[in-house]
């Protein structure tokens, strides 16, 4: 019997969204607000999800605290009121989209867990649009 278990998050972080190799217009043309020079912030909600089997003894599959304490160290601590762009490793090549984010979010999680408990996140940026990513 297979079971899910989420675990909500939350950071705030600002980034700026510019492909070097385009023009100015261009990238605010597809960009819009987001490509805006001196940066922007996002309330980012996340969810963590993982899938696998109800212990018979204890009715647990995994352990609440255990997960909110790697999503603090591994994600909140990394992120939240940072400039993803200008303060985290992880973006200094890579354009802090929401899809990339997620994807950077997901790597970062599933290092520590460090065993198939088939993650998925989803992140929200902005109350309408969110992205999800189970690590295909
Ligand atoms: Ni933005």
């Amino acid at each position: 019997m297979e079971i899910t278990v989420s675990r909500k998050a939350h950071f705030n972080a600002a980034h700026r969204l510019h492909v070097p190799e385009w023009s100015d217009e261009k990238n605010k043309s597809f960009f819009g607000s987001c490509n805006n020079p001196n940066f922007h912030g996002h309330n980012y909600d996340l969810i963590v999800s993982l899938t696998g089997e109800i212990d018979p003894i204890t009715g647990y599959f995994i352990d609440m605290k255990w997960l909110s304490q790697i999503i603090k160290e591994e994600i909140e601590d990394r992120f939240d009121h940072k400039n993803l762009n200008l303060d985290c490793e992880e973006f200094k090549q890579l354009n802090p989209s929401t899809e990339n984010l997620a994807v950077v979010i997901w790597q970062l999680l599933n290092k520590r867990l460090n065993h198939p408990k088939n993650l998925k996140v989803i992140l929200y940026e902005t109350e309408r649009n969110f992205v999800e990513y189970n690590g295909n």
